[in-house]
């Protein structure tokens, strides 16, 4: 019998590293900002340590410590919220106002921006509410296509429709395309769970349902099958890229989705799970590590992280 080989494979850290099967390199993650009106605002964001409530001028000065990261996701907080989002879709809406400027300073960098109505609602749904509490699906339609096509015309790379609503990948392309747009892509929150885990970023963007929850569109997860469905559907709706989210807890999807479909996999490490790791007491490098190698272990092709600026030092 010879000896068992699996040990010999790792007697010393420069073998471990030449047969270590999972890379991460800086061009896998995707870093999320929160964008405010104003200028030299820098609010740390309580529910989420590390993370910041930023003006588009102080975007602008972390991005320089950006090198290397691959993309950014875009959220807005804006001035005021009414019950419509009518500031969602405006040409000189924070959003559209955060991606031209990034556009024009940091042209290699790629821009996505979530397109969605919760940050933007009074009542916190990311719908058009009709009265009695019920979803106008018609009317909510009409204006995440209205949101897509304001974000395009400032020029970013990939739409990100975070709805979770029937068709919005199918309109939002043909929005796009229909005015010239064909080249903006499309990022799909296709398997969106309901999940507690977004707690902390539902504080940095003050998108707590008012009343309700979000359990009637975003997925349920005791199911998986529904997911690869849901996949299916954007990706023949037209989708570029799917995402899965949040990713920890839902690795499995993560797996079975690309194992499925030849197809890149985003999968978003959300606030809840930063949290958790921030308030842990572990080892912060070697836990957040970990994590974001499995995420990428089971088949994710890039990673929504807040641990973005740290991966750089943690890297190196
Ligand atoms: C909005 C949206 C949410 C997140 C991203 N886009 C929250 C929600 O559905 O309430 C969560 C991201 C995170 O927790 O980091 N549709």
């Amino acid at each position: 019998m010879p000896s068992l080989e699996l040990s010999r494979l790792r007697k010393n850290k420069a073998l471990g590293d030449w047969v270590g099967q999972t890379t991460l390199s800086l061009s896998d993650f995707i870093a999320p900002y929160f964008v405010v009106e104003g200028s030299q605002v820098k609010k740390t964001i309580k529910s989420m340590p590390g993370v910041y409530h930023l003006s588009v001028d102080q975007l602008l000065k972390d991005l320089e410590k950006l090198k290397g990261i691959g993309a950014i996701i875009l959220f807005g907080l804006p001035k005021t919220k009414d019950n419509s989002g009518s500031q969602s879709y405006r040409k000189d809406g924070i959003v559209q106002k955060a991606i031209k400027a990034v556009k024009k300073n940091f042209p290699q960098l790629i821009t996505i921006s979530d397109a969605c109505l919760c940050a933007y609602t009074s009542h916190g749904h990311c719908r058009i509410i009709k009265k009695g509490e019920t979803i106008d699906p018609v009317a909510s339609l009409k204006i995440l296509a209205k949101i897509a096509l304001s974000q395009a015309e400032a020029g970013v790379d990939f739409i990100a429709p975070s709805a979770m609503l029937d068709g919005q990948v199918k309109v939002i392309r043909a929005v796009l395309d229909r005015a010239g747009f064909s080249d903006t892509g499309i990022l799909a929150y296709s398997a969106k769970y309901a999940s507690q885990f977004y707690g902390p970023f539902r504080e940095a963007l003050d998108s707590a349902p008012a009343f309700g929850d979000r359990k009637g569109y975003q997925m349920d997860f005791r199911n998986s099958d529904q997911a690869l469905r849901k996949i299916e559907a954007d990706i023949n709706e037209g989708a570029d890229m799917v995402m899965i989210k949040p990713a920890l807890a839902y690795l499995d999807i993560i797996y079975r989705a690309k194992q499925k479909f030849n197809f890149p996999i985003v999968a978003y490490n959300v606030s809840g799970e930063y949290s958790m790791i921030k308030r842990s007491g572990l080892s912060q490098k070697d836990l957040a590590l970990e994590v974001i190698t499995a995420i990428k272990r089971a088949g994710a092709d890039f990673i929504i992280t807040y641990f973005a600026k740290d991966l750089i030092k943690w890297l190196k």
